[in-house]
């Protein structure tokens, strides 16, 4: 496995294994990688002859007082797990490398404008830059992205297909704790208390899974997860919504494919979760 650092070694490399009719699979991380991120690299060095994992702390979709300084980083533990998992490449760019003043925005407005969006408005402007740029260096064969972040994984489909990039997008499974907390390298931010508290967020994920019905109101199915919510006193629920799946807009009832999603503050760190209802 080796390390790329620059955007032009990277072209160089991957555009000459690409003439040799060589398939390529890119991660996209932020690195402190975890089995969440592992089984994404797993799929990808299954499914291509080339695994391009890319670490970079993307410092576009942090907006001002958000935890760009304090996110964990592990750069050496990061390459360990990759090369253990089979990748071929980590891109591993500064800052530097990858923006200069000025710089251009690909923004997918309309998904963005609820959920993580509305929570974090400059967010998936991060994202959608970040992404693009890292689709155009690598130029992927597939990406892979996790249901964990599943509005960002709706608005890079849309992103793929209204800009049209030549990339499959393969979603993958959330990863879970033994316990059901979804595997996020945030959770690090938790105390022990709060690491206990937080499982609250896979139980209401749990108990909406159970009592979803085909056109159950969005309003009687989000009760029901509030209502597991509010047995943890340390949860500070900031939303839990029922939105169409594909355009993220909110729905009044489960007719149609639809994320079921929270975010939650357990002291000061926030978790989000979610499941995807699927009508029969
Ligand atoms: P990061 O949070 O490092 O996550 C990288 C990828 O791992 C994302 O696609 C995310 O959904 C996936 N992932 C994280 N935890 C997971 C879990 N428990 N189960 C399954 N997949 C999981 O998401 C980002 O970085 C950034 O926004 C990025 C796309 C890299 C752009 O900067």
């Amino acid at each position: 496995m080796q390390v790329i650092t620059t955007i032009s070694e990277a072209k160089r490399v991957l555009r000459a294994l690409k003439r040799e009719g060589k398939t390529i699979g890119l991660v996209p991380t932020m690195g402190y990688l975890h089995e969440g991120h592992a089984s994404l690299i797993e799929r990808a060095v299954a499914q291509n002859d080339v695994a391009v994992v890319s670490v970079f702390l993307n410092p576009t979709q942090f907006a001002e007082g958000e935890d760009l300084d304090a996110y964990p980083r592990d750069f050496e533990a990061d390459c360990a797990l990759c090369e253990r998992l089979g990748a071929t490449y980590v891109f591993h760019p500064e800052p530097s490398e990858m923006y200069h003043d000025a710089h251009a925005f690909v923004n997918i407005d309309y998904l963005s404008s609820t959920l993580e969006g509305a929570a974090r408005p400059i967010h998936f402007r991060g994202v959608c830059t970040v992404v693009s740029k890292l689709f155009n260096i690598v130029q992927p064969d597939r990406a892979y992205f996790g249901q964990k972040d599943a509005q960002q994984l709706a608005i890079i489909r849309k992103m793929v297909d209204d800009l049209n990039f030549d990339v499959q997008v393969v979603g993958c499974p959330i990863v879970r704790e033994s316990d059901g907390l979804a595997k996020s390298s945030r959770n690090t931010y938790l105390s022990a208390e709060d690491r206990k508290a937080a499982t609250v967020l896979s139980r209401s994920v749990f108990r909406g899974q159970e009592v979803a019905h085909d056109g159950m109101p969005a309003s009687e199915l989000v009760g029901e997860m509030l209502h597991v919510l509010a047995e943890e006193p340390r949860a500070n629920v900031e939303y839990v919504c029922v939105n169409d799946a594909i355009d993220m807009q909110p729905l009044d009832a489960l007719d149609t494919e639809a994320l079921v999603s929270m975010a939650v503050r357990i002291g000061s760190t926030r978790l989000i979760d979610n499941f995807v209802y699927q009508p029969a």
